[in-house]
This record gives structure tokens, sequence and C-alpha cells, in this order.
């Protein structure tokens, strides 16, 4: 993590500077998010990827005014729960273009799901068939891959896929069940760090759809997943890198399945918000210099402790001096009596850092707010919006 001048790399709406931020009348925390910085990676991701179809996974930000900046760029969705289609549903999307992605569902929002008319389920198991055959009849599934996460920031550590010959198998146990044998998925983990991630996972689905196809069943749908990176401090593929790997990779399959979807969560939201945070005490205990904020882990910035090795945000602060004067390595914390919510160590900050000054994390955009709580009390950042606010459907 570092602070001062933000590195080339990194995305940081114009609209959102400290130097604007400033300006804002509001109290901290707030994540603050640029609607036209949505729009636009909406727009360059299926720039570089025209044969795929974008289904937002908005679990990593499910506010209503992003829900609705992706619906007005003819975006689809994606879901993980029940309670994320009813959010869907409210906008006005219709749920026959949803996808419920999540390859273990609790049985009753199998049945909810579908009676909205929502007909596409993930799996990976023989369980997970068994409850859908049972709660959607007929419906059209697809068998989520194990793929190789481990060039993903934030890897998905084993919890679920099947290789290709179980997939196999399990795709012809849907046919028994009267399922319909739909596409394959699969996710390299997210902020995935390499092309090269894609490029053997598109085989493997590939080698899939060759089993397949002797046994009559050729796919309608490939999920290249989420995991598509955003831009933080460190320097990761562009997107129109990884498009060209992934479209090189759809010439030499056996067949191309007629939806190619991408279930892309953070790429679309991460680089259009910033988390702006109060310090609220600071300390010298022994040689460490210790910074308390409004948030830590439990109000927003958990991720921090997802990756190995802790997480860089962008950092800056309010401080109008700070790119010129000396800096000290600082412990970051948050506001409660729990010592789990300290996110960061030897984070460089300006000497004078002190309580009343204001950090702002960029590219806070995804997977914040929706991990924050009011955990000892202590509020979750307000959500505030810049930039063009689309109107509601009904
Ligand atoms: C099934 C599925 N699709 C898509 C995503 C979104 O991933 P990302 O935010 O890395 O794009 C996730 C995240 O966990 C997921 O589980």
């Amino acid at each position: 993590m570092s602070t001062g001048t933000i590195a080339s790399s990194t995305a940081w709406p114009d609209s959102l500077t400290p130097d604007l931020l400033r300006l804002v009348d509001m109290p901290t925390p707030y994540l603050v998010t640029d609607l036209d910085t949505v729009a636009a990676r909406y727009r360059a991701f299926t720039a570089a990827m025209p044969w795929a179809t974008a289904f937002y996974a908005m679990k990593c930000n499910p506010a209503p005014e992003i829900l609705r900046t992706l619906a007005a760029e003819g975006s689809s969705f994606e879901v993980a729960s029940l309670g994320e289609l009813r959010a869907l549903q409210a906008l006005g999307v219709d749920p026959a273009t949803v996808l419920y992605s999540n390859p273990i569902k609790p049985p009753a929002h199998i049945a909810k799901a579908a009676g909205t008319g929502l007909w596409r389920f993930a799996f990976d198991s023989p369980g997970e068939l068994a409850k859908i055959s049972m709660r959607a009849p007929g419906a059209a599934v697809y068998v989520r891959l194990l793929v190789d996460d481990s060039t993903s920031v934030f890897p998905l550590a084993g919890k679920f896929g099947a290789d290709v010959e179980d997939a196999y198998d399990l795709m012809l146990l849907a046919r028994r069940l009267g399922l319909r044998p739909y596409g394959v998925a699969f996710h390299v983990g997210s902020q995935c760090e390499s092309t090269g991630a894609w490029r053997s996972a598109v085989r493997t689905a590939g080698e899939l759809m060759a089993r397949l196809r002797p046994e009559g069943i050729e796919l309608e749908m490939l999920n290249l997943g989420g995991g598509f990176p955003a831009r933080y401090l460190a320097a990761e593929p562009s997107i129109e890198q990884i498009g060209e790997v992934i479209g090189s990779e759809l010439d030499v399959l056996p067949y191309r399945p007629g939806l190619i979807a991408a279930g892309t969560g953070r790429h679309l939201v991460a680089e259009s918000s910033v988390l702006a945070a109060t310090v609220i005490g600071r300390e010298t205990r022994g040689a460490e210099n210790w910074l308390y904020l409004e948030v830590g882990a439990h109000h927003g910035l958990a991720e921090s402790g997802q990756a190995p090795g802790g997480w860089d945000y962008p950092t800056l602060t309010s401080l109008e001096d700070h790119a010129e004067v000396p800096r000290l390595p600082f412990i970051l914390s948050g506001p409660t009596c729990d010592s789990s919510d300290t996110f960061a160590y030897g984070v460089e900050l300006p000497a004078t850092v002190t309580v009343g000054d204001v950090l702002y994390f960029g590219s806070a955009g995804a997977y914040t707010l929706p991990y924050a709580t009011s955990f000892n009390g202590f509020p979750p950042p307000t959500p505030i919006f810049v930039g063009t606010v689309p109107p509601a459907r009904h």
C-alpha cells in the first residue's frame, strides 16, 4: 500500500481526487462511486470481448444505482441467491435473462427462482443435480469445472468445481434426471493476474465439449466466470490482452457454443469507487506507529485480510502536502475493540497524518460495502454516487 502520487497503472477517477473529495459535504466514512466510470468499464469490457455477453456478478457490489447503470448499458446479470434475484426483479430485470451461478443453493431458493422464470442453474455435484431436478424439473444446468486458480489474488480454494471426468458423468446424469445439459462454467479466481489461466481453463472446457459430443450433447453456453482484474497498485494484464487470449482459444474449441458468457464482477466496478475514512486515533506502541480509522476489516476492508500478504488499495490522504512530506510506516486498524479489524501493516503515510485527517482508499468499489457490518456499533460507510444516475425502470 502506498500514498502520495498515484501510480500511472492505477485507475483513480478524475471526479474523485482528494482535491474534489475535500469539498464533499458529507460525514465520513463514505464510499463514493462514479457511475460514469462503471459505464466506461462495461463498454471497454464488451469492446475487448465482442463475442461475449457480460453477466454482472452482482455479489461484489449490489447497489441499485450500479445495477441500473449496468442494465442501461445492456448488461445481463448473474446471481448467487434468491435475495439477489429479488433485488434485480425490483429493478425490472426479467429473471429469464439471469444466470444462477452458485453451485450449491438452498433448495427453497431453487424452487422460488424457477417460479420467477429463471431457468439456468450452475451445479458441480450429484447432490445439487438431485435438488435441481426435484425443485426445478426440466431446468437447464451448467457444470462448474475445477480449473487452476493459483494465479489469482483471491483463489476459491477448492470450494467448487468438478474435473472433466466427473463433469462428463454429471452431464449424462443431468440428462437422465430430465434436466437440460446446457453449458459449462469455470472461475479462475478473483483478481486473476495471468492470461494463461483463461487459456488453460478454456482448453479444459473444450475437453469436456469433445467428450460430450459423441453422446449427442452439444453445449449451448460457455461461462468464462469472473476473475477479470481491476487496477489497484500492481500491474495486471489489460482486459484487451485477456480478450485476445480467450478469443484465440475460442477459435480452436471443438465448436463454439451459442452463448459465451462472462460472469464478471470486480472488473466492472472496483475502480469506480473511493472509500473515505477519518483517522480517529494515532498512537506509538513500542517502535510501531498505529493509526485507528473509522473503518477496518469489519467495516468494508475485509479483503485486506483475505489476500496472502495483505491487499494493496491505492491510498491518498487529505493532507494538501501529502506528496511532499516525509513518510513513516503505519499499522492501520479499525475502530472496534477487536484486533481482527487491523487490516494493513507497514503502510507508508505522511509522518504528519493525525486525528481528523482523512484517508482515501482507491479502487474500493468491489467487495467492500457488501462485507461491511455495524460491529461494535460503528456504522458502515455511507454509499454516495456521482455521475449519471439512470432512472428506475418502473
Ligand atoms: C460464480 C461466480 N461468478 C462470478 C464471480 C465474480 O468474480 P469477480 O468479482 O472476480 O469477477 C464470482 C465471485 O466469487 C463467482 O463466485
